[in-house]
């Protein structure tokens, strides 16, 4: 038997995909002001990096306006956004690519500067990211994190209405299917996890409570666009934001074997050892692999991210340890990232100083290999 390798085929729901190279959810913060609609820059920057039957999912898109804590990031929740993200998936498609939006709701890791009527940011629960973690204001001021508004239990289903409706608009959009981001101590895992999540209702409490929110989101998207055109995205050992399980394994196994009941898409791991690569250089070591803890619980296709070379991507898949490998930083460097992995050409290095904010530079500005001299 030949195992499948990086560049062999793979089902993904109703699509088949070429490769395996998948392109990471990454926050760009490029996105129109104060519209938070996708531009043609956004357009540009997405083409460059799309391949023909490769699977791109395009960056976290707060559902609802309560749904973020940073400047400029693109939302899915107004008919200009909608029509500005379907000039992106326009072009992803014009070169044969494959193009998932990921549905995000930021929960506490936002400041009032962000809120409408500069209200407090909301959460499961009334407790703060600790002040070892630093938020950033609208205006740019570097403060601690407030303490955000517990919602209200009538308020929840409210939520759910928010990414069933966003999930809508995704649809509406054109994209292939949606992501749920239920990582990296955003709103979802917030619920999940108990450090962030102290309810009584039937959102917190048990593992079973916790998870229910995750559930209904994915039921929600699911009841849009069918299971096999949804992703769900977790970070069981991550440490993004304030966020991380005392005891992750009976929380995510128990989220991991009720996802897998629903006949989902794919299932998307971050690596524990790059846990907050979208703020620092980090390479923990000597911590667990969740795609080879949890796979035994998942049958359905699998993708890892985190800190991957072309070289262990390839050994990941070969083992079976995953199905596809989601690059993030270094295909924003790469916009050929495939083809550069293919043939071993050699990779240009990433600038972190341009990952957040600003123009073209950094963004639309690396070349492709053959360009280069
Ligand atoms: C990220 N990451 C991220 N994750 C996510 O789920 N949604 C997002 O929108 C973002 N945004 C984001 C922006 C930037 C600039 C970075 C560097 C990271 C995490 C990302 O998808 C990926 O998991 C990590 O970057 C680790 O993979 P690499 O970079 O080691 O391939």
């Amino acid at each position: 038997m030949k195992f499948p390798s990086l560049f062999s085929p793979l089902q993904i729901g109703p699509y088949q995909l070429r490769h395996r190279v998948a392109m990471a959810p990454l926050t760009r913060m490029r996105a129109a002001r104060p519209s938070l609609v996708p531009r043609p820059l956004n357009v540009e920057y997405y083409a460059q990096r799309a391949t023909a039957g490769g699977l791109i999912i395009a960056e976290a898109s707060p559902v609802v306006a309560t749904g973020f804590g940073n400047p400029a990031v693109p939302g899915i929740y107004t008919e200009a956004q909608v029509a500005g993200w379907r000039e992106v998936v326009d072009a992803v498609h014009r070169k044969g690519g494959i193009i998932f939006l990921q549905l995000w709701h930021v929960g506490r890791v936002s400041h009032s500067s962000f809120q409408p009527g500069g209200a407090l940011p909301v959460a499961p629960s009334a407790v703060p990211i600790p002040s070892e973690f630093k938020a950033m204001t609208a205006d740019g001021k570097v403060v601690d994190y407030e303490t955000p508004r517990a919602l209200e239990t009538s308020e929840i289903p409210l939520m759910i209405e928010a990414y069933r409706q966003a999930a809508k608009n995704a649809l509406a959009a054109g994209f292939d299917g949606v992501e749920i981001h239920g990582a990296n101590g955003y709103l979802v895992e917030q619920f999940l996890q108990s450090r962030s999540n102290l309810r009584t209702d039937q959102y917190g409490g048990s593992i079973e409570n916790r998870v229910r929110f995750l559930l209904e989101v994915t039921q929600a998207a699911i009841d849009v666009w069918g299971a096999n055109r949804v992703g769900v995205r977790l970070s069981p050992y991550g440490i993004a934001n304030g966020s991380g399980e005392a005891d992750p394994m009976p929380l995510y196994s128990h989220a991991v074997k009720a996802l897998d009941q629903l006949g989902l898409a794919y299932l998307h791991f971050i690596e524990p050892r790059s846990s907050g690569a979208g703020r620092a250089e980090v390479n923990w070591q000597d911590v667990p692999s969740a795609m080879v803890l949890y796979r035994p619980l998942w049958s359905g296709v699998l993708i890892a991210a985190g800190g991957f070379t072309g070289e262990t991507a390839e050994s990941a898949i070969a083992e079976g340890h995953a199905d596809a490998i989601a690059f993030g930083r270094i295909f924003i460097s790469n916009p050929d990232l495939p083809r550069r992995l293919h043939r071993g050409y050699p990779l240009t290095p990433y600038n972190r100083k341009t990952f957040y904010g600003g123009e073209e530079v950094g963004y639309t500005d690396y070349p492709e290999h053959d360009e280069m001299a």
